[in-house]
């Protein structure tokens, strides 16, 4: 199966940077402190597919999730929609800087991929 090693050194604060990995777009997003903590203050329970940040990010500032929109798959936009995170432009789903389904048709949130971070500066998926 193939994997993907990502410098995380090129990746900047705030920017969500897209891969191509087994044939679909894979973000990496270097949240900033805010996104952190607003992200990390929501309560599962509130949400359509409940799911704590905590149980999406193994280290808090990087967020990694697949760019297929849950609905129909098209690919979504970053740092776009009413939440921050992602917006998907074909029916309007809306993600936050979690990948969480937050407004909008999609059922689900981002998917998160398997993930190490076998060093400070370095990410691998898959
Ligand atoms: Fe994203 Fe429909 S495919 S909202």
């Amino acid at each position: 199966l193939a994997k993907i090693e990502i410098k995380l050194a090129d990746i900047p604060e705030g920017k969500s940077v897209t891969f191509k990995w087994r044939g679909k777009p894979l973000f990496v997003r270097h949240r900033t402190q805010e996104e952190i903590q607003i992200e990390q203050s929501v309560p599962a329970s509130s949400l359509r597919d409940p799911q704590h940040d905590n149980e999406r990010v193994q280290r808090p500032e990087w967020l990694v999730v697949l760019g297929v929109c849950t609905h129909l798959g098209c690919v979504p936009i970053a740092n776009a929609g009413d939440f921050g995170g992602y917006y998907c432009p074909c029916h309007g789903s809306h993600y936050d800087a979690s990948g969480r389904i937050r407004k909008g048709p999609a059922p689900l949130n981002l998917e998160v991929p398997e993930h190490i971070f076998p060093s400070d500066d370095l990410l691998i998926v898959g």
